[in-house]
């Protein structure tokens, strides 16, 4: 990983402009999941470090527009670029990173520079559907699933994909272990949204449904509850929720168990993946650690 590093610090040095290095030194990295899984997948391709130094640039772009479309004051525990600096900064930042990326990504073959290309295109329309589906209470799960494809698991993919190309490797099935580990991860982090403190996420917590996103909780939720109450949870959407109306939501999640059964789904994702890798055992690793930080 000490390589992608270095891979992105002479990026941003290249960049040539004080203000985006003294920026992008306040972020936090977060986990690099997406760049770990270039260094397993092509370990000893040459360009596998600035692979995976793009992925975490074009994904690092993508949140500092995500903060500002969600207004978000914090990002992996620290203050986000919008709430520092405002949001024009963090768009421009943003811009900045996103292109740099794709001038490096040109020089990739084809199919590789395709690959991430159109996953870019992919997570961008994501991101619309869900700004979109949170204007209103949504209790479609397959509607749901599609977005989450879209917008979390298609550079996880794209990132599995590109290096088995390099690597000379199964694409399909890299992709596919890369998309089922992207769309179970994004389940996780929906749940987590709901069961972990606010220290642990370094964002608040319960703060999706307030945001207008009805996560797969709050989808099985509804399934079960009566019109009554249905009206009532379809009442608290985008609502600064109280002590109170948060219990009530916990309360009910618990008894229809809503919250182990959206874990059952990422466990089912994720066994699909371990079968479509199971002669990579480091592979496997990644989903076994990534499915047990949910509680
Ligand atoms: C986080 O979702 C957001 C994403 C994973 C994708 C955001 C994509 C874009 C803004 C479009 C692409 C733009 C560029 C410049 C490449 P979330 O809000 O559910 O998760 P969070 O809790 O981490 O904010
Ligand atoms: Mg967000």
């Amino acid at each position: 990983m000490k390589r992608v590093e270095q891979e992105i610090a002479r990026l941003i040095k290249e960049i040539d402009y004080d203000e985006v290095t003294a920026l992008y030194s306040t972020l936090s990295g977060g986990k690099r999941l997406r760049a770990k899984l270039i260094l397993k997948i092509a370990p000893d391709h040459k360009d596998a470090p600035l692979l995976a130094a793009i992925v975490e640039l074009i994904h690092g772009a993508s949140l500092l527009h995500d903060d500002v479309i969600d207004d978000a004051m914090t990002r992996r525990g620290v203050t986000s670029v919008n709430a520092s600096s405002g949001s024009k900064v963090a768009v421009m930042l943003g811009d900045i990173l996103y292109s740099k990326a794709f001038t490096e990504l040109v020089a990739f073959d084809k199919d590789v520079a395709q690959t991430i290309a159109a996953s870019v295109t992919a997570l961008s329309k994501g991101e619309m559907m869900d700004v979109k589906m949170a204007e209103n209470f949504n209790s479609d799960e397959a509607l749901y699933l599609d977005m989450l494809y879209l917008k979390t698991a298609t550079l996880i993919e794209a990132a599995a994909k590109a290096s088995a190309l390099l690597a000379a490797k199964d694409a399909h099935k890299h992709a596919l272990y890369g998309r089922n580990l992207g769309l179970s991860f994004q389940i996780i982090d929906d749940i987590l949204d709901i069961t972990a403190t606010e220290e642990v996420l370094g964002k608040p917590a319960m703060n999706d449904f307030i945001e207008g996103k009805c996560t797969l909780p709050y989808i099985y939720l509804y399934e079960k509850l009566n019109a009554e109450d249905k009206k009532y949870l379809v009442s608290l959407h985008t609502k600064e929720t109280t002590k109170d109306e948060t219990l009530w939501i916990k309360e009910k999640m618990k008894e229809y168990k809503t919250v182990e059964k959206s874990f059952e789904l990422a466990q089912k994702l994720s066994n699909e993946a371990k079968t479509a890798m199971s002669e990579d055992s480091e592979l496997v690793a990644i989903l076994e650690t990534m499915i047990k930080r949910t509680f």
